[in-house]
């Protein structure tokens, strides 16, 4: 891929600013946790697999900067690094799942010395960075198999490279089924109010040359009833024990109107983003967002001065609208509640 999304380069987080894609490709250099969190809850950064992998590099950062004479003390500061990165984003689970991770990891740890327990801290975050893309790769050849030759695909937000450490999930899938000859198409949905399709996914894609078509998210019913969409693929920010999984705003919407079509729906995710605490999505926390991402668009307003607004970033496909959930380990389908704690080893 042609860019980077996120990398551990001289003892600093660098991250290119999703804020400003399409329109130009900086990169931002992170020496604190501080800045990592608001990074993430600024959207600089974001796709729950790729917060995952800036809230590790942020406990990283946070765990070089502690002072302290004991584990004891050093292990306080850290909860505390993990609670300020903890508070920036609610629905994704992969920043809590990475953040439990590097806790884990210093308590594995407490009897060597900080020094040595800070420098595990920095290779775990790293090798979270590395895994994530190892991962998104065995997606892509599980979900990749799956795509008939010619197919147009319909996908929802960003779900790719920029989500991610790289590839994508969904995209991932894209990519695989592209890289093995397949001709298939993309239609990407704009994703409103923020504009995750149009600004990143279609970039994206672009940048590696496979043949994207941009559309409003209104447009996905009218393509599927004309039998312009083969396959739908989207990514996931928390699949609950039954399969009910949390994405982007308008992920349900998308997944109803494929079931009324007959279109396979697929949620493509790692295991990280797996809450089997959980028993449905009624209990995955959605974020709310700022009313001036719908009432303005790209810093112009759109729409009455005082009118009421609702953001709420994601929603909740119940599990029997997916055909089935691609994970690096396979795809599972059918009882969701049986075969995603299988794939756990519960
Ligand atoms: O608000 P965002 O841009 O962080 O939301 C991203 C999504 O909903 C993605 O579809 C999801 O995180 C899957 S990313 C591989």
């Amino acid at each position: 891929m042609s860019f980077r999304t996120i990398e551990w380069r001289d003892n600093k987080v660098i991250m290119i600013d999703q804020t400003k894609l399409p329109g130009e490709e900086v990169y931002n250099e992170y020496t604190d946790f501080t800045g990592v969190a608001e990074a993430i809850r600024g959207m600089i950064v974001r796709g729950a697999p790729a917060i995952g992998v800036a809230a590790a590099m942020g406990v990283a950062l946070g765990a070089r900067d502690i002072i302290a004479d004991t584990f004891d003390s050093f292990y306080r500061q850290l909860e505390n690094v993990c609670d300020v990165l903890g508070r920036t984003r609610p629905t994704a689970v992969n920043l809590f799942w990475a953040l439990e991770r590097m806790k884990k990891v210093a308590q594995q740890h407490k009897e060597l010395d900080l020094n040595s327990i800070r420098e595990i801290l920095k290779a775990e975050a790293i090798s979270i960075e590395q895994d994530d893309l190892k991962i998104c790769k065995e997606i892509g050849k599980h979900g990749g198999a799956l795509v008939k030759e010619g197919a147009s695909i319909l996908t929802h937000c960003n779900a790719g490279g920029l989500a991610t450490a790289g590839y994508g999930t969904a995209l991932g899938v894209i990519r695989a089924a592209h890289e093995a000859g397949k001709g298939i198409k993309v239609f990407a949905d704009e994703t409103r109010p923020w504009l995750q399709g149009a600004r990143l996914t279609a970039w994206e894609l672009m940048k590696d040359s496979i043949p994207v078509t941009l559309i409003t998210d209104n447009m996905a019913g009218w393509l599927m009833r004309t039998g312009q969409i083969d396959f739908v693929v989207v990514g996931a920010d928390r699949i609950a024990a039954n399969g009910d999984t949390a994405n982007k705003i308008g992920t349900y919407s998308v997944a109803v109107l494929a079931k009324e079509n007959r279109i396979p729906f697929y949620v493509a995710a790692p295991i990280s983003t797996l809450d089997l605490k959980l028993a449905s999505g009624d209990d995955i926390p959605i974020e709310e967002r700022a009313s001036t991402e719908v009432t303005h668009i790209q810093g112009v307003r759109i729409a009455p001065e005082g009118v009421k607004v609702r953001n709420p970033a994601f929603d909740v496909t119940p599990a029997r609208y997916i055909t089935g959930i691609i994970t690096e380990k396979g795809v599972i389908r059918g009882d969701y509640e049986k075969e995603l704690r299988a794939l756990v080893g519960l």
